[in-house]
């Protein structure tokens, strides 16, 4: 049989006409448009793609039930089958100084992992920068990551990729998990939706109210609470190949990661893929 959108009834497709209704209203004043895609390459690329055609409003939200070219950080990959998860993108058009839009995704992790827990009953946490883990007894999965990409001197589309049914068969690595996975009280993909995008909507309104600043609009406060690689033993794979090892004490008020060597030496990493090796005492 060809699969056709009813083929798969654990994986409903989401409802346009819902989704729009719940976001597209003056409570939601960031939200300015909403579409739900068949498939497309990629959600990012494609909202990318038409900010720079000048066809995209700040505030479009460009969902898709699958993706064919999903991109991750650091040039990686992102897929998952078609509906087995979330995978959107949102055009946003910063007030705040440039220097300060490097606070964009990390808020948006804290945005996405507090409205998990809540909708789906799944303990959360973030990993350094914005890998969205459930954090299980004795095992931490990634559930989500986030891509944020700078169009112009205006412009940011920030991408989001949820795991909500994936099974173990169909995990990409053995690290990565889903809401179901994690044993979650609820996994339709609209109320999961419409949570994340309010509470982003909340996140970036206190962001954006207070200039950017991370400390006074307690953002960065928040993000230190949610984040599991503070306090623990790290290796950091920084850009050009150097490694780092050491604990992680502190995130600045510029989002880097603060390394602390044996030594005691502290250097913040502003980019890098970070492992977290055996928990530090007392975490
Ligand atoms: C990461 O963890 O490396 C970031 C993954 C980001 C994936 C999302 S899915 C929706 C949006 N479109 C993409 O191509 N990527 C982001």
């Amino acid at each position: 049989m060809t699969p056709n959108r009813w083929s798969d009834l654990s994986r409903p497709p989401l409802n346009q006409t819902a989704l729009r209704r719940a976001l597209l209203h003056e409570k939601h004043p960031l939200w300015t448009h909403l579409e739900v895609l068949d498939s497309v390459t990629s959600t990012n690329t494609e909202l990318v793609s038409r900010t720079r055609a000048g066809e995209a409003r700040p505030g479009t939200v460009l969902v898709a039930e699958e993706q064919t070219a999903g991109r991750g950080r650091l040039d990686r990959a992102w897929s998952a089958p078609a509906r087995s998860g979330l995978f959107f993108s949102v055009l946003l058009r910063p007030h705040a100084a440039a220097e300060r839009w490097g606070w964009i995704p990390l808020l948006a992790g804290v945005a996405a992992a507090g409205a998990l827990a809540r909708t789906a009953g799944v303990d959360t946490g973030l990993k350094w920068p914005n890998d969205i883990l459930a954090t299980g007894a004795d095992e931490e999965r990634k559930i989500g990551g986030i891509l944020a990409e700078r169009v112009d001197d205006e412009h940011v589309v920030l991408g989001i990729g949820l795991n909500v049914t994936l099974r173990e068969d169909e995990l990409p690595v053995p690290t990565a998990g889903s809401l179901a996975l994690a044993g979650a009280q609820g996994t339709d993909r609209d109320p999961i939706l419409r949570a994340v995008l309010r509470a982003f909507e909340d996140w970036y309104g206190r962001w954006s109210a207070a200039d950017g600043d991370p400390a006074s609009s307690d953002v960065l406060e928040a993000y230190a609470a949610g984040c599991v690689t503070l306090g623990r033993s790290v290796r950091a794979m920084l850009p050009g190949g150097e490694e780092l090892l050491g604990e992680a004490v502190a995130v600045d008020g510029d989002g880097r990661l603060v390394i602390a060597s044996e030594q005691g030496v502290q250097r913040p990493v502003a980019a890098g893929d970070i492992v977290h090796l055996r928990p530090a005492t007392g975490k």
